[in-house]
């Protein structure tokens, strides 16, 4: 992959750390889009092959991204991979007028903006990798607009698979991570505690995910169990749900 120029965003944290730690091993070029650079000050500091360029973007900041093209001139992307994301464990009424929009807004409609952006510069046969989630297969109560934008972003960059046969498209359906956004979606952090021993390692995730770049997957599905017990469940959902109505309500 080394001569290779990835945009990475997500890049301060979790699966998007650590796809930026084996980038930069692979001695790929990456760019991250971060709204808070500073995060990034030690890795930068190590970089002697000043592999990383970093660019400060709010990507819940139309601005933000609508300014990007200036950094890209004369540049081609070869891969672009999109770990930014967020959630709220809570229920739907609980949910601010201001959690809703941002939930939506960064993990579907700003990665739309900013592949519109980014389009230009694209390789022709660029690689475009999308962080999903398990939660795009199922109905979870305390978790709806989190499920519901990532069925969103599935479906997008399925469709844009097809509009777009020339790229490889990815989208990564993964089930709980060690990562700080548990600490966001649930400060109490009692579903991150309860399902501890189930989560994913980001360091392992990420490796699998350069893997299925490197053979051009068109999905990650992880963990395997899981995947294949919301194949059953798509089956029969509503039946599910009501016969096993706590395993749907489960990060209340
Ligand atoms: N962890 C899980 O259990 C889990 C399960 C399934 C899917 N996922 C998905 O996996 C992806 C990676 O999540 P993670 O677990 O690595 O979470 P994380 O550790 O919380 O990382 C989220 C990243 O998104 C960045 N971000 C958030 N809002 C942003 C904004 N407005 N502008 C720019 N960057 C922003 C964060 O930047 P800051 O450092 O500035 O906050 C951070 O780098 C997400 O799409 C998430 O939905 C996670």
């Amino acid at each position: 992959m080394s001569s290779q120029h990835f945009v990475l965003t997500g890049a301060t944290s979790g699966v998007g750390l650590s796809l930026l730690k084996l980038l930069l091993q692979q001695k790929v070029r990456v760019t991250v889009l971060v709204r808070s650079p500073q995060k990034l000050t030690a890795l930068k500091n190590k970089d002697e092959d000043n592999l990383l360029q970093i660019i400060e973007c709010d990507l819940l900041n139309m601005d933000d991204i609508n300014g990007l093209q200036q950094y890209f001139q004369n540049t081609t992307i070869t891969g672009l991979i999109y770990s930014a994301g967020m959630g709220y464990f809570k229920s739907i009424s609980d949910h601010s007028a201001q959690e809703i929009t941002d939930t939506y807004n960064l993990n579907v409609v700003h990665f739309n903006l900013l592949f519109k952006v980014l389009q230009p510069y694209l390789a022709t046969k660029a690689t475009i990798v999308g962080i999903g989630s398990q939660a795009s297969h199922i109905t979870q109560a305390y978790a709806a607009h989190y499920g519901a934008s990532k069925a969103a972003f599935n479906q997008l960059l399925n469709a844009l698979r097809l509009e777009h046969p020339n790229y490889h498209v990815m989208v990564v359906n993964t089930g709980p991570i060690d990562t700080a956004f548990h600490q966001k979606a649930d400060p109490s952090l009692t579903y991150a505690q309860k399902y501890q021993s189930i989560m994913l390692d980001a360091d392992t995730l990420a490796k699998d995910i350069i893997n299925g770049i490197i053979w051009k997957k068109t999905e990650i599905n992880k963990p395997y169990w899981m995947n294949v017990l919301l194949k059953f469940y798509n089956l029969a959902p509503r039946t599910f749900e009501r016969l096993l109505p706590k395993l749907f309500k489960n990060k209340q």
